[in-house]
């Protein structure tokens, strides 16, 4: 059987959730669900308990990922309101630096402008400054990005009005760039999405994410505009079935198995091609956050293969998908690297600690 062969693919969004929330996910379990997903390096986002602010607690984060991680990983720090020289002088050993400039889930938020500057003033220039800045916020961040002369890298974008004001900062040379979710691709405030049992009129929490599920115009002005978006990330944000069908349900879908399987079934119905997976899932994560090659690394699908999305085959300890049912074309069934075969038909190979920071001391 013809087998498709594609580099392993990076996603630069992820959720571990590790330290301190291992009930919904873990380094373990994050990494094995990456794998499974032909994914083979994750930047990990910085909103844990407690969130990734200074050493110790990145330290915390990255003694987890040693010992846990069965892909290659970095670790990105959040920004708070008073570590703006502690994360420029840790910026070495992380993937970035995480602004949060509107509220979501976790801790770390920045609402005063006045906090930010310290942030673009002294966090290297060298990777990109990531945003969680939703609609009028993200044009006040690609601001900053003009103002301070440095490169941001915009998470998650949803809105037509977003990828226009991306676009239009790019034309006029500011150093930003972006990245879409397939959620926001493939699902819009109106999709019918799996529901809670027993809920009755309460707001369906499997329907919670940040940004938002947003209209049909809005999904279709992304995917005309897929020359503004510079990559897919997932935004992986697990939290079990029963966090999300209660009465506070928290924000966030599971992502890291489904990307690659939508994004080829896009690729399948001739509204993507396999170059725009391989620019925007391997080439420019690679780029903007100046991460380093995986030798002897690559993934193959099988291009044929239809099935069903069911969380029940799912290595996410979250137990659910908001894509439950859906009929995808491609299914991932070996993925190696570094030389080692890691994924194969359903089975992790490779053990725990065998996943390498894209940030160690070696490597630089
Ligand atoms: O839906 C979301 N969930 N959006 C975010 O920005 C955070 C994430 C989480 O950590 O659960
Ligand atoms: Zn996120």
């Amino acid at each position: 059987m013809p087998m498709l062969k594609l580099p392993g693919l990076i996603d630069p969004h992820v959720h571990v959730r590790e330290p301190g929330q291992t009930h919904k996910e873990d380094w373990d379990t994050a990494t094995q669900a990456a794998l499974a997903g032909g994914v083979t390096m994750i930047l990990a986002m910085p909103n844990t308990k407690p969130p990734i602010f200074d050493a110790a607690t990145l330290d915390l984060a990255l003694d987890a990922a040693k010992s846990k991680a069965r892909c290659d990983y970095g670790q990105f720090l959040g920004a708070g309101p008073d570590n703006a020289d502690i994360a420029a002088s840790l910026s070495g050993k992380s993937a970035g630096l995480k602004m949060y400039l509107d509220s979501t889930f976790g801790e770390l938020r920045l609402d005063d402008m006045t906090l930010w500057g310290p942030h673009f003033i002294n966090f290297p220039k060298s990777v990109p400054i990531v945003l969680h800045a939703e609609s009028r916020t993200m044009a006040a961040g690609i601001l900053f990005a003009a103002l301070y002369d440095r490169p941001v890298h915009i998470a998650h974008i949803s809105l037509k009005e977003e990828v226009l004001l991306i676009k239009a900062a790019k034309e006029r040379g500011i150093k930003v760039t972006c990245e879409v979710c397939p959620h926001h691709l493939f699902l819009t405030a109106d999709s019918p999405l799996p529901e809670g049992e027993g809920l009755g009129v309460r707001v369906n929490g499997r329907r919670e994410v940040r940004p938002r599920l947003a209209t049909q115009e809005d999904v279709e002005a992304l995917w005309q505009n897929m020359d503004v978006i510079d990559c897919f990330a997932t935004d992986h944000a697990p939290h079990t079935l029963e966090e999300k069908d209660s009465d506070n349900p928290p924000p966030g879908f599971p992502g890291l198995e489904t990307l690659l399987p939508l994004l080829l079934t896009a690729v399948y119905n001739g509204r993507l091609t396999l170059d725009n997976i391989i620019q925007k899932s391997v080439v420019n994560p690679r780029k903007i956050f100046n991460l380093p090659e995986q030798p002897e690394t690559w993934i193959e699908v099988d291009e044929g293969a239809e099935y069903e999305i069911r969380a029940v085959d799912q290595y996410s300890k979250c137990g659910w998908t908001p894509f439950e049912g859906w009929q995808v074309k491609g299914r991932v069934r070996r993925v190696v690297l570094r030389g080692r075969e890691a994924y194969r038909d359903g089975k992790i190979l490779v053990e725990t600690g065998y996943g390498r920071n894209v940030r160690a001391e070696e490597r630089t």
